[in-house]
């Protein structure tokens, strides 16, 4: 199918089920922004409908939601440019959501990693929800015919679902109505590791503060969780190589590499030999400079609700004269009679 027949767009989304972390800004807004300035049009989406495949305390869900809304606006995504809301005042996401439920194979659901790492040994008593999530993933973007979206490497597998449920809606259907959509990941810090466990990914809702950096902490708590993170007690390498099998150091150089937009080689040049004492306050200093700015906009945004609905409802006005003729016409497509 000729993928060029469809309008360039984004869809991206982040779930409000905790506050913002490095790993949201380094490893998925940072590109957000920038794609806002490349010849795409921009959907970004808080995507309130996915937080709850988990339980979320309603007050907390609503805080959240406003949090990850002035931090994607701190950080830089301009509602002039891009439409930015939150999913669940776009009713055509959970519509589509079922439609291409009924598209899905079990056996594709069944390979999903991220959820047999979520369910665990738990698997009989997560929600449905959470199983279906990656159809509902799927309807986000499809309701746009976005074309591109901008995801850390966490969820490239969701986005290759999305392909295949399009081509097997399309195949289905006889008419190539849905865009195969291309995941963008890019730049070392696409996956932002937990500081305290190099090999688990840097999360909102993993169980201690201390192995993450919120994009609200100030600029001492940043400084103790860098001192804090762990290490081995060796030096930095002279070369990259130097780091394999280091993943706790490695993650730390890439987080430094991507805060000053330059590879994780140029870093180890700068500092081989430099043990953790120089290193970490230079990473924390680093943090504190990039993140200081974003917070202080934050919290100026999260006082202002009154400011932060208007851009959220005007938001999905707009998603919704997008989504809702392409929802229609999934609807006539699919045999639906609409009287
Ligand atoms: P989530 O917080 O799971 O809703 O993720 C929102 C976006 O941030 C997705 O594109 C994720 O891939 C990205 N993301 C979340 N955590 C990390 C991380 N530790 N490293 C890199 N990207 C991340
Ligand atoms: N599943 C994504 C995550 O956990 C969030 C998300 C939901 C998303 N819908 C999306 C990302 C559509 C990109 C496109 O991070």
């Amino acid at each position: 199918m000729a993928e060029t027949t469809f309008t360039p767009r984004v869809f991206s989304g982040i779930k409000p089920s905790g506050g913002l972390t490095l790993g949201n800004y380094l490893g998925a807004i940072k590109r957000w922004v920038e794609m806002a300035d490349e010849p795409y049009e921009t959907v970004y989406c808080v995507v309130d409908l996915h937080a709850i495949t988990v339980w979320q305390d309603p007050a907390d869900l609503r805080a959240a939601t406003y949090e990850v809304a002035a931090g994607l606006l701190a950080s830089g995504i301009d509602p002039a440019k891009s439409i930015l809301f939150n999913q669940s005042q776009a009713p055509e996401h959970a519509e589509l959501g079922w439609i291409l439920s009924c598209v899905a194979r079990v056996g594709w659901m069944n390979r999903m990693t991220q959820f047999k790492d979520k369910a665990g040994k738990n698997a009989e008593k997560v929600s449905l929800g959470l199983y279906a999530y990656p159809a509902l993933m799927a309807a986000d973007i499809l309701a746009y015919h976005a074309t591109h979206v901008p995801v850390g490497e966490d969820q490239k597998q969701h986005v290759e679902l999305t392909r295949d449920i399009a081509a097997k809606f399309n195949h289905d259907y006889g008419e190539e109505f849905f865009p195969l959509t291309e995941p963008v990941i890019e730049g070392p810090g696409m996956r932002v590791m937990s500081l305290r466990d190099g090999s688990k990914k840097m999360s909102k809702s993993g169980e201690s503060d201390m192995e993450r950096i919120n994009m609200l902490d100030d600029a001492d708590t940043i400084a103790k969780k860098f001192k804090k993170a762990r290490t081995d007690p060796a030096p930095l390498p002279e070369t990259l190589d130097g780091l394999k099998d280091r993943p706790e150091a490695r993650n730390l150089v890439d987080i430094y590499a991507s805060l000053s937009h330059t590879s994780a080689e140029a870093v180890i040049a700068e500092y081989a030999g430099a043990g953790w004492g120089q290193f970490k306050p230079a990473l924390a200093d680093l943090a504190v400079d990039k993140l200081a700015p974003i917070s202080s906009e934050m919290k100026r945004l999260i006082d202002d609700k009154g400011e932060l609905d208007r851009i959220l409802g005007s938001g999905a006005e707009k998603a919704r004269e997008i989504a809702a003729p392409i929802l229609k016409r999934t609807y006539e497509i699919v045999g639906l009679v609409r009287s």
